[in-house]
């Protein structure tokens, strides 16, 4: 799935958060805010760290490092991890429907621990040959009035140690943070230190994620839609919508088009798979939904 792919890219971007004497910020929790630029997504931050949102995500994401140094190292294209001391934390809305999408079925018996490390279990699925996360036990915290629960947990691999949490807010909308800082260093006895206050920090910037959105904003933004093309109005009037163009852009959002030119189906056949698909989240207007079955009926 190539919207999870990208997912699991940002994390591993977001581990090349960098150097700092972050945790020497002295005992006070000062926390500032953090406006995006479009002001739909707050949220509050340690006092002194450094933001950056990432103009290459299709959702809303936001990269926050102990260090300004450490900030554009993140945000740069550059493969490397956190080395000991750097703090990067990621922050990013995607639509609840993103559970769906992301193979996460959700049941009455799961609480938003169960979600979080569902969620991380699928964002982190290894590439083949790597070794796959260790994930420590989900935990729960519980908001005041109604607020829902944040879900939480720790995880591990060769190149970086973190804490991954999720939390639906409002209107059908997640937000995720994850924490991380060098491979080891939030494990054995001086590590639990560590780990306990990147925790705190981490559960006091996801309770103030906001977003002035839905989640079908979201959705429609993830699947190549975006925001512009929404406000377009009524399409069914357009004349001549490129099928072939739609299925580039539309149909390989959660697979490979290979699975579709490799498919041999009647135009009666292709209705009955692209509805199926318009059911599992494609985003097709009308006018585009016969396009797109019409282009496939042909080719
Ligand atoms: C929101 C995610 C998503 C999008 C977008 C999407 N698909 Fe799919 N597609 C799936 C999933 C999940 C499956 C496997 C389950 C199923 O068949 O419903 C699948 C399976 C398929 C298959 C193999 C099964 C079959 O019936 O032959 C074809 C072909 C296919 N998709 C075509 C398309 C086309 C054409 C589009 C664009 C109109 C599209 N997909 C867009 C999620 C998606």
């Amino acid at each position: 799935m190539k919207s999870l792919r990208l997912l699991s890219l940002l994390l591993v971007v977001i581990l090349v958060a960098s150097p700092l004497a972050v945790f020497a910020q002295g005992g006070d929790d000062e926390m500032e805010a953090f406006v995006s630029e479009d002001e739909k997504v707050t949220f509050m931050y340690p006092a002194g760290w450094f933001t950056s949102e990432d103009p290459s995500t299709p959702f809303p994401a936001v990269i926050v490092a102990n260090s300004e140094t450490a900030r554009d190292k993140l945000m740069s294209d550059e493969d490397s991890y956190p080395e000991s001391g750097e703090v990067g934390l990621f922050v990013m809305l995607l639509p609840s429907a993103f559970l769906t999408l992301a193979g996460v079925e959700v049941t009455e018996d799961m609480d938003a621990g169960d979600i979080a490390e569902a969620l991380a279990v699928a964002l982190l699925a290894p590439d083949e040959g790597e070794e796959a996360p260790e994930f420590g036990e989900p935990d729960v915290l519980e908001l005041d009035d109604d607020m829902g629960s944040v879900g939480y947990l720790t995880l591990a691999d060769s190149e970086a140690d973190g804490v991954f949490s999720a939390y639906e807010i409002e209107n059908d909308v997640l937000a995720i943070a994850y924490i991380a800082t060098a491979a080891g260093d939030l494990s054995g006895d001086e590590g639990s230190d560590l780990a306990e206050e990147l925790t705190a920090i981490l559960l006091d910037v996801v309770v103030t994620i906001s977003y002035d959105g839905t989640g079908d904003e979201l959705l429609m933004q993830l699947m190549g839609g975006g925001p512009a093309e929404d406000e377009s109005g009524d399409t069914s009037s357009a004349p001549a919508l490129d099928g072939e163009a739609l299925v580039m852009e539309r149909c390989s959002v959660c697979h490979t088009t290979d699975r579709i030119f490799s498919a041999v189906k009647t135009a009666d056949e292709w209705t009955v798979t692209v509805d199926r698909m318009i059911g599992n989240g494609a985003t097709l207007n009308e006018a585009e939904r016969e396009a797109v079955i019409a282009y496939l009926s042909e080719m």
